[in-house]
Formats: C-alpha cells, structure tokens, sequence
C-alpha cells in the first residue's frame, strides 16, 4: 500500500502561534496543510479566509489543502488560488452545478476537490468523479473539531474506492473528521490516501510530534502488509 499522507487541520491548534504551529507539524512530518474556511452560512461558525491561507504560504512549502465550508464558492476561488492554496475544495451541497465550479479551479492550475457530507450520498457527485482529483468524504458534519467519526463513513468510503476502481480512476480519497490514532488504520484500508488529523494532532495530551510519531506507527503496520 503507498504511504498514506497525514494533513494536520489547525481548528484546535493554537491560532496565536499559526505559524510556529505550521513549523511543528512540518517538521513532525506532515504531508498537506489543511486549512478550514468556514464562511457562517454553510456552517454555523467563521474561521478565517484567503489572508490567512496567504500568510501559511508564506511559512510552508507544504501543499496546502483548503477546505471550502463556505456558500457559492465559485466566487472566492481566484482568490484562494492567489493566496497560494494548492487544492481547492468545495462542497458539493453548496454548488448548484458542481462541474464548471471544478473547471474553473482547475483552469486556475490548482487541483479540484470535491466534498461530501456524511447525510449526502455518492450519487450527488458520480457524474463528475472524472472531474475531480480528490474527493473528501467527511467523517463528522463540519463545523467542529473533536467529534467522533461517523459509523457510515467507512462504508462509503470502501464503496466509493470501489466505483472508482470500476471506472479506471484514481483521485485522491481523503477522511476529514473524527480521524484518531485507534482508527486511522482502518480508513487508511477502507481505501482512505489521506487522512485529515485536527484534534488528535493539536490537543493537551501530548505534543504533537508524538501525536503524529503515534499516527505514524498504526499506518506503518499496514502500510508493510501490502
Ligand atoms: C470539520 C473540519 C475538519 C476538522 C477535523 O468541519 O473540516 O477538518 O478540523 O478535526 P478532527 O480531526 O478533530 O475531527
Ligand atoms: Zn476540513
């Protein structure tokens, strides 16, 4: 199996300290940045949006994931390609017409990610799987750090692997939500290639190298079998 990358999310990191948090997760190994914009329609709370997203640029050389949980997002995505934002995510709840809003990231050189809900089926998005170079299946209904993976989203996960295989393509399968050290194994075999790591990466427990050493170890086990 290819190594499964990690994309730490910084909600529950310390915002303070952004970029000596970025610093921290780089040098703990992770694969992809993942910065969560949330816009206060299409979820209830506001993060932050493109100048943030410019300042990590200016800190990393990471790919940096942007996860668009905001309304219309066609009408910010210049904005978040000039930022620097390597894969533009947008939600397909909030497209009314999802294919020229992936057009349109991709006509802006960056790579176009698709996400699903948990309540939103596979359906919704199997008509432009050929459009997308990841797909996001959340595993928790985004808002929150810290809550606990869906029991549906393994099955939809293993299901989406297998319409992929069946039609010949290969984007990328990426978990966001509920992704701790216990379970981390089985998304990565449910046919997950990246896992988002928020809350079991940034807590009070331990530090996060040894949050992410600790991540590391359960992927390695299967990342051998294979
Ligand atoms: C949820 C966000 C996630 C979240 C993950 O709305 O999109 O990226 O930060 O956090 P954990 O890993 O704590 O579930
Ligand atoms: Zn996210």
């Amino acid at each position: 199996m290819a190594a499964i990358k990690i994309a730490p999310s910084f909600l529950t990191a310390d915002l303070g300290r952004l970029a000596e948090e970025v610093r921290t997760v780089e040098a703990a190994g992770a694969d992809y940045l993942h910065l969560d914009v949330m816009d206060g329609h299409f979820v209830p709370p506001i993060t932050f949006g493109a100048l943030v997203i410019e300042a990590v640029r200016k800190v990393s050389r990471l790919p940096l994931d942007v996860h668009l949980m905001i309304e219309q997002p066609e009408r910010q995505l210049e904005a978040f390609a000039e930022a620097g934002g390597d894969i533009l995510n947008v939600h397909v709840e909030a497209c009314s017409d999802l294919r020229p809003v992936l057009e349109k990231i991709k006509s802006l050189g960056r790579r176009a990610g698709v996400c699903l809900n948990p309540d939103t089926p596979i359906s919704a998005i199997e008509a432009v799987l050929g459009e997308a170079d990841q797909i996001i299946v959340m595993g928790v209904n985004p808002g929150w750090g810290g809550q606990p993976l869906q029991p549906g989203t393994l099955p939809k996960v293993r299901s989406l692997r297998a319409l992929l295989d069946e039609r010949g393509l290969a984007p990328d399968i990426e978990i966001d939500g509920g992704v701790k050290v216990n379970n981390a194994a089985s998304c990565a075999q449910a046919g997950a290639g990246v896992l988002v790591a928020g809350s079991v990466v940034f807590n009070d427990k331990a530090s996060v190298a040894e949050n992410m050493r600790a991540l590391r170890e359960v992927l390695a086990t299967i990342e051998a079998q294979a």
